[in-house]
């Protein structure tokens, strides 16, 4: 997937690979022979274990981790930049935590925005931009309401994206946003309908199939496109 270009092999970079949809993202891929750089706070064991370059220390809401993540990938060919760092905070109407709903918005919106901008000199013809966003984020999906800083930072995102595949289209780079299911992990407190393996498979199939005319849409994991 992550292809050669004039002979020089292109890598996939994965952030909040330390665990959870991540870390299998990272095994997959590395698994099936791609060059892995895992992008983390803190390195587990887990992805110890792995064949991937391991770059620590990156916090993605934060200016020197955006620039340290840039400094170190300079001059790297990224075919694959996944961007799935992200978490989930409990916001309801009466009891609004409006620090955990702007750090949502830090974490889930603004990281993989900066993030994408920090990288797009290492972006070229034919790469490809995943987005971990979430049918929290979908309008038209919402029908439970509450969630107000997870729904809100993940419509965000979406939005961001749809920019991205516009603006980088002349570059030939394309976006997807991309639902991985309700998973089991942290996150979730290991409830959900699949478990990494299966999410993560889905949303590498979907980022296998993804070109220019495909660009900036909304995918579920299972490939069936979700509405904003
Ligand atoms: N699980 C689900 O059902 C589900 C559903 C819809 C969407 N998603 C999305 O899928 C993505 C992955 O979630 P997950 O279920 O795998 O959750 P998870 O197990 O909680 O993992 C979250 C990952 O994000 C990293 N992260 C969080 N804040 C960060 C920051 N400021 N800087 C760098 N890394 C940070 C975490 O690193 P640390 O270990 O350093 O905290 C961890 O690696 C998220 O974007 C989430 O919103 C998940």
């Amino acid at each position: 997937m992550v292809s050669d270009r004039d002979g020089i092999k292109m890598k996939a970079v994965i952030t909040g690979a330390n665990r959870g949809i991540g870390l299998e993202f990272c095994r997959q891929l590395s698994g099936r022979g791609e060059e892995v750089i895992a992008v983390c706070r803190k390195a587990s064991p887990e992805l110890e274990s792995l064949d991937v370059t391991i770059v620590n220390g990156i916090d993605v809401a934060t200016e020197q981790g955006i620039a340290q993540l840039k400094d170190r990938l300079a001059g790297q060919d990224i075919g694959l930049l996944i961007n799935n760092a992200g978490i989930l905070r409990s916001s309801t109407l009466d009891n609004l935590d409006i620090g955990a709903i702007r750090e949502q918005f830090e974490v889930n919106a603004l990281g993989p925005l900066r993030i994408t901008a920090a990288l797009v000199d290492n972006l070229q013809a034919g790469s490809k931009v995943g987005i971990v966003t979430s049918r929290m984020g979908s309008i038209d999906d919402n029908d439970s309401g509450g969630t107000y800083g997870y729904r809100m930072s993940k419509a965000a995102v979406n939005i961001a994206g749809k920019s991205l595949a516009i603006d980088l289209e002349p570059n030939g780079v394309s976006i997807a946003l991309l639902h991985p299911g309700y998973v089991r992990t942290d996150m979730t407190g290991n409830n959900g309908l699949m478990d990494t393996d299966e999410s993560a498979r889905g949303l590498i199939a979907i980022m296998d199939r993804l070109g220019l005319e495909t660009s900036g849409r909304f995918w579920h994991t299972n490939g069936e496109e979700l509405p904003w």
